[in-house]
């Protein structure tokens, strides 16, 4: 896959809620051709406080290759994405992509299941999008903390998606409550794939439920990065091999962030 190490110029990087901030850039339409779920690796400005080093990886929010457009939603957690949060319009700053490797539809996919919480509903909006424009059904299952922090409806929306909010507040999104939705669904129209980002008990149930009722199912992993390219080493994790019988070490950044969700250990 061909990646650029590009100059983006920011258009917009504006808050969403007292989290998450929404980042406009433009690369130019080669680096803006990118696959759902694929990331790029960002150069982080410098702050008063501290200098990011090593580059932080965000997933693609959205990216038009007409107009050589790119946007980021991001959580404010540290100092890569402090210094981020202070970019202003027509500044610039180097980022490394596409990278990794995106969801999989497959031809004969009719229904998927995509299910997200907090910035894993990021990563999950441009496959609803995609799997849209292929004439396959989409039920999205939001999750999030509270309604406040419930983002991105409108992307999936669009996608014509059946979306299914669930939050901690009110308890909906014990995993009890999403297990019983997911084979209510099922049961209403069979899934053939679930795709998830952004939580592991989440994950977890997706890779029983898999198991238990044959479903295929990937997951776009969140791991500490530093080159993105596949040379330090930085990401490996061990998942299970095919036959599930051994583990094997794989690089989260070249040979994900999509995994097939059979092979992870979750703990
Ligand atoms: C492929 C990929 C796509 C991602 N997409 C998004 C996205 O769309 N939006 C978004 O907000 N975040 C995304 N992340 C997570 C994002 O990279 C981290 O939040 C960011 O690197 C933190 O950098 P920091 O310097 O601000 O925080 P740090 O000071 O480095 O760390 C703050 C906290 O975040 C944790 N952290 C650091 N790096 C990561 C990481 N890579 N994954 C998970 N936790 C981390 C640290 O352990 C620590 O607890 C993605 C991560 C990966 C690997
Ligand atoms: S981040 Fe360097 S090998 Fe994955």
């Amino acid at each position: 896959m061909k990646y650029y190490d590009s100059q983006a110029v920011v258009l917009s990087n504006e808050w969403v809620n007292d989290e998450y901030k929404h980042m406009v850039v433009f690369v130019g339409s080669e680096a803006a051709t990118v696959e759902p779920g694929q990331f790029f690796n960002l150069m982080c400005p410098s702050t008063d406080k501290a200098t990011p080093f090593f580059r932080r990886p965000m997933s693609t929010y959205f990216a038009n290759s007409a107009t050589g457009q790119i946007e980021f939603l991001y959580k404010v957690v540290g100092i890569g994405t402090e210094g981020l949060s202070t970019l202003q319009a027509q500044q610039t700053f180097k980022m490394l992509g596409p990278l990794g490797h995106g969801f999989n539809l497959k031809p004969t996919d009719k229904h998927i299941l995509v299910l997200g919480r907090g910035v894993g509903l990021a990563t999950l909006a441009p496959l609803a999008e995609y799997a849209a424009s292929k004439n396959v059904r989409v039920t999205a299952i939001l999750s999030a903390k509270d309604k406040e922090r419930l983002m991105s409806q409108h992307r999936f929306a669009d996608a014509k998606a059946a979306i299914i909010e669930v939050i901690d507040s009110d308890r909906s999104s014990a995993i009890d409550h999403v297990d019983a939705l997911i084979r209510d669904v099922h049961h209403q129209q069979p899934i053939d794939a679930f795709f998830t980002c952004g939580s592991k008990r989440i994950g977890k149930l997706l890779q029983q439920l898999a198991l238990e009722l044959g479903i295929r199912g990937e997951v776009a992993l969140e791991q500490n990065m530093a080159c993105g390219i596949g040379m330090c080493h930085a990401c490996v994790i061990a998942i299970k091999d095919q036959a599930q019988t051994q583990l094997v070490s794989k690089k989260v950044c070249k040979d994900g962030p999509v995994f097939d969700i059979r092979e992870i250990v979750y703990e």
